[in-house]
């Protein structure tokens, strides 16, 4: 069956406090968005790529996609609502319900390359699918909503959900539609396959797969770059 990358890049990344959209600020000469896509690409030339873009966006240049099939849908409100826009223009196109379908936040232009190859060989293997996810390292601490500690959580068995998230076409387009006619809120897609009752594979992959977020993000991911470069 075929793949299908979804690209949700129609956030417009408040917390960053910059003057455009995160996947618009540049790391050495390029911006956020042409480093994720290149990513991608590199891993999976033939992938067919549904991007996610704002019905405003004025950064957008489209000589930062690298792919030979790809098209644009419009964001909506929520993540959800723009990775579900991309799903249903992928069913309009793709008659096929068990078509993989990974999808990948623009603003982790980190995400490595032996690390989509292995989530792309357990999905592609899997009933449910899976995500990259990362086992936490600090003691996680429960605040009491006044700026104090509540309670320390058992940190055994907690993961960083990460993405890319791959799931079949079809299951994926079920839960993220139930979830958000139930109004539930979602951040990842893992979140609504789990809601159906089933349970998505954990693949571990690499810490440095941030997301961009903070201000200070930006130029961590530029040494993890370039690290990665060397
Ligand atoms: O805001 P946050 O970093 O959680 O966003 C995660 C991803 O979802 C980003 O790639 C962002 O561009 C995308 N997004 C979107 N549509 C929205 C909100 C966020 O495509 N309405």
């Amino acid at each position: 069956p075929t793949l299908w990358l979804v690209v949700p890049a129609a956030g417009c990344g408040r917390r960053m406090g910059a003057d455009r959209p995160k996947q618009y600020l540049t790391l050495g000469g390029r911006t956020v968005l042409s480093h994720t896509l290149s990513r991608l690409h590199a891993a999976f030339p033939e992938a067919r790529l549904c991007l996610c873009l704002d019905a405003d966006d004025s950064h957008f240049n489209p000589a930062w996609v690298p792919f030979r099939d790809w098209r644009r849908v419009d964001g909506g409100v929520e993540r959800v609502d723009s990775v579900i826009n991309a799903l249903e223009a992928i069913v309009a196109e793709e008659g096929d319900e068990q078509a993989l379908v990974l999808v990948h936040d623009v603003a982790r232009p980190c995400v490595d390359a032996g690390d989509l190859a292995r989530l792309f060989a357990v999905v592609d293997d899997d009933p449910v699918g899976g995500l990259l996810a990362a086992p936490v390292a600090d003691t996680m601490k429960r605040d009491d909503g006044a700026g104090r500690v509540a309670r320390t959580e058992d940190r055994a068995g907690m993961w960083h959900a990460l993405t890319p998230q791959g799931f079949r076409l079809g299951v994926l387009r079920r839960a993220l539609t139930r979830v958000r006619a139930e109004g539930v809120t979602v951040t990842d897609e893992a979140s609504a396959v789990e809601a159906l009752g089933l349970a998505p594979r954990l693949v571990p992959g690499r810490r440095d797969n941030l997301k961009i977020t903070h201000p200070e993000d930006l130029a961590l991911a530029g040494r993890i770059l370039a690290a990665q470069a060397s």
